[in-house]
């Protein structure tokens, strides 16, 4: 089965592409740096000749909400148009726990994307996962200055290799539509996990200001609501592994 990995670089996409490799099956990778751009869609129908399945996570690192809707819309409208010109069969989505409850800009651009997978002709599933582990780094190096100004507000992060395998899975099933949410172990403040990205050195050391951000992600939008697959290790362990 041929299956193609979008944004098969990225911090998760890596991750997919590794548990498939070790469950036998070989990815091919598409992003700018193998010669694929998906918002102009260039290289996007040579990359999908016989795929089967095609797991879409790329990503633009934008907290504008007229970037991340134009990166999202851009992307998902060429890869749902490609796929379905490939006769490709699967499409599986990466998107964010509580991106319908709270409001910021990057989340407008998810949603788009969301609507687009769903209102597509391809059969899909779309996984909504919460941060990463890796969120915390991601989140402060787009933050310049002296302070890191961090949103206060509970997060329950998973390992990115921990969602890769979650999407490889769903990527080897049938498409189920909205599958139940991924999270990981344990609920954590973000200017705590922050803080102590810092304290280990893994950030520029700074002094961390928490501020509450109206929109929901202060008031605990970010968590998971149901039940689902949940990650096992904390960002405690991924910060001592790190
Ligand atoms: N980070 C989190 O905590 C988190 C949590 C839940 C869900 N998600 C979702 O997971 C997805 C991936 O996030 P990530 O943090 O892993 O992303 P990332 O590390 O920023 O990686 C982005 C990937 O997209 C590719 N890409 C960017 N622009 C492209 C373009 N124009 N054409 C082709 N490829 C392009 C990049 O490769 P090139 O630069 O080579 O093009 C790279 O492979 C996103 O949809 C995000 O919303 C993230």
């Amino acid at each position: 089965m041929r299956i193609v990995v979008a944004g098969g670089t990225g911090v998760v996409g890596r991750y997919v592409v590794a548990a498939l490799r070790a469950r036998g099956y070989e990815p091919a990778v598409l992003s700018r740096a193998t010669g694929v751009d998906l918002v102009s869609g260039a290289g996007l129908d040579a990359a999908l000749v016989g795929a089967e399945t095609v797991v879409d996570v790329g990503n633009v690192t934008t907290s504008s909400r007229s970037a991340a809707v134009s990166f999202f819309d851009r992307t998902g409208r060429n890869l749902a148009a490609a796929a379905e010109r490939a006769g490709v069969r699967h499409l599986v989505t990466l998107s964010i726990v509580g991106v319908d409850r709270v409001r910021l800009g990057y989340y407008a651009g998810k949603l788009r994307q969301e609507a687009i997978v769903r209102e597509g002709a391809v059969p899909w599933t779309i996984l909504r996962a919460t941060q990463f582990h890796e969120f915390a780094g991601q989140f402060l190096s787009g933050i310049p200055g002296p302070v890191a100004v961090v949103p206060t507000g509970q997060v329950q992060p998973v390992a990115a290799r921990e969602a890769g395998e979650a999407l490889a899975g769903l990527a080897l099933g049938a498409p189920m539509g909205m599958a139940p949410e991924l999270a990981g172990p344990q609920v954590e403040s973000l200017p705590g996990m922050v803080r102590r990205l810092i304290a280990a050195g893994g950030a520029r050391r700074r002094p961390v200001l928490p501020v509450y951000l109206p929109g929901g992600m202060s008031a605990g939008g970010l968590l998971p609501t149901g039940p689902g697959p949940r990650g096992v290790q904390t960002f405690e362990e991924w910060l001592r592994l790190r």
